[in-house]
């Protein structure tokens, strides 16, 4: 005789409670960085637009073969690459730069590859296989970049100092629900069309003990490694609504696939030219809004190199004040969101109670979807994303006042 009993109901049950206990620990822990996130994109982004704006104003001054051009040109490199750690980790929490656009991978492959070429070991062969016609889906093209990067850098240093092959492949696939399951976070996703790219190397592979944890932030395996690509890669794929399917075999290789949903109602920006700033004189008053002094200071100086007049204010309250007093002189106003005493959204309010056709661009450490969500799209004219080149304050301001 033999008493049977059928536990795979409690077996199923137990492995969906582990599920969801871990999507619950990764839940928690994109919470706690997204509050570091945030906190870094405001300071450490005010501290970078100043070094980065100190030392653009100093190269503009500075004879090109001065021996202290090429101090100043290490301090560019070395600031734009923490501008990069802090964008990789703000892509992460979900907060990065969001402008969206149609965009056909193929072609911002294609224009990538010249990077792409200098940025891997030079005996590392990239093959694309690029599927024509790709439809174009909508996204935020710099962090589809940044995806791209990441994944190609990934690829080329698995294969190492040996010879080896890359293949970017791109193309379009339907997903059923049962394929879409299982993605890294309990992301409910839509069945339908989804474009996809592949990066396949053959590189050493992975272990099952780093497939669990690659996505972690901070994770890595090397020596040099920051273990912030990957985790900046799933942040970005998240807040596009797309998934990632990973294979590799230890000493075989890994092959990546990022899919995302084509939307039916695609839209495209123009992007904008890229034009000849310093042969730029402007004429009008411009008030600059900034609690940090290092900013308020480079930017003054920044637009008094092209003939603009400057008055500053502290913050929000000194903005209102000032904006009374000088309503009909100034041409434009520079905000800063986060101050104290008053907001740059409640300052901004204010001031159009004064002048209903007050100009005001935007400038924030935070993406400018956060931002301006505070303003309610209320006649802002623009928005400039900390940190900042002196070139990018002036086609800005260019852009508004002629
Ligand atoms: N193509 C790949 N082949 C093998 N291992 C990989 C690959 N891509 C990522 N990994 C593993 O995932 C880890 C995390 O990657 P990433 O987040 O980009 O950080 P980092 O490259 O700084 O180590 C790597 O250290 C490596 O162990
Ligand atoms: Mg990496």
């Amino acid at each position: 005789m033999s008493v049977v009993r059928d536990i795979s109901n409690r077996k199923i049950a137990e492995e969906e409670k582990e599920k969801l206990e871990e999507q619950v620990r990764h839940v928690q822990k994109l919470k706690s960085l997204g509050v570091l996130a945030g906190g870094i994109a405001h300071d450490f982004n005010n501290l970078l637009t100043a070094i980065m704006g100190n030392t653009g104003l100093a190269m503009m001054n500075v004879p090109e073969d001065s021996r202290v051009s090429k101090n100043l040109n290490n301090i560019e490199k070395a600031s734009l690459r923490a501008a990069d750690l802090c964008r990789q980790l703000l892509a992460y929490s979900g907060k990065g730069k969001f402008v969206v656009e149609a965009i056909n991978i193929n072609t911002l492959i294609k224009e990538m590859s010249k990077l792409l070429n200098v940025s891997i070991s030079r005996k590392v062969n990239i093959n694309y296989k690029f599927f024509q016609p790709l439809p174009a889906f909508d996204a935020d093209a710099t962090q589809i970049g940044q995806i791209v990067m990441n994944l190609i850098t990934n690829a080329s240093e698995a294969i190492g100092d040996k010879a080896g092959n890359i293949t970017v492949e791109t193309g379009t696939t339907d997903c059923t629900q049962d394929y879409l399951r299982n993605s890294y976070f309990d992301d409910k996703l839509e069945d339908g069309k989804y474009i996809f790219f592949n990066v396949i190397d053959d590189g050493y592979g992975m272990s099952e003990e780093t497939m669990s944890k690659l996505f972690d932030p901070f994770f890595t395996t090397k020596f040099t490694g920051r273990g912030l690509g990957l985790a900046a890669v799933i942040g970005i794929v998240r807040s596009h609504r797309g998934t990632i399917k990973i294979e590799s075999e230890e000493g075989k290789g890994t092959s990546f696939r990022i899919l995302f949903p084509i939307s039916e109602n695609t839209y495209s920006v123009p992007i904008a030219e890229q034009e000849q700033l310093l042969d730029w004189q402007g004429k009008g008053t411009i008030l600059v809004v900034d609690d940090d002094e290092s900013i308020r200071l480079l930017v003054k100086t920044t637009l008094e190199q092209v003939g603009l007049n400057v008055i500053t204010a502290n913050d929000g309250q000194q903005a209102v004040d000032t904006f009374k007093e000088n309503a009909d002189k100034i041409s434009l106003v520079l905000m800063d969101m986060t101050m104290p005493h008053l907001s740059g959204d409640e300052a901004f309010k204010q001031i159009q109670t004064f002048r209903t056709d007050a100009k005001v661009i935007l400038s924030s450490g935070y993406s400018e979807q956060e931002a301006t969500q505070k303003f309610n799209n209320s006649g802002l004219c623009g928005f400039l994303q900390k940190p900042y080149k002196p070139s990018d304050l002036l086609s800005k301001v260019k852009e508004i006042i002629s």
